[in-house]
């Protein structure tokens, strides 16, 4: 299984983490990926100037909005397009 990890400390919460983590798993869904990937919240990262933090499979990105979401995806989560 496939691990997403979006900070939720407060510095990643206050500017809109819980709208990526819902991006992502409305993403997943919509892609029927539920059985190959999660979706957590993470502690602070120590990297609160470098905008909302999210770890995929352990790889660190910086600056993510919602709008990022859907590339990241198809970007850096192993499966096959249907
Ligand atoms: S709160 Fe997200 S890196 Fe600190």
């Amino acid at each position: 299984m496939q691990k997403i990890q979006v900070c939720m400390g407060n510095s990643c919460r206050l500017k809109g983490a819980p709208l990526v983590a819902h991006a992502f798993v409305a993403e997943i869904k919509k892609r029927g990926l539920t059985a190959q990937v999660e979706v957590n919240g993470d502690f602070c990262q120590s990297q609160c100037r470098e905008g909302i933090i999210v770890k995929i499979d352990g790889e660190y990105f910086t600056h993510v909005r919602p709008i990022d979401v859907p590339e990241l995806i198809s970007h850096y989560l192993d499966y096959e397009e249907e």
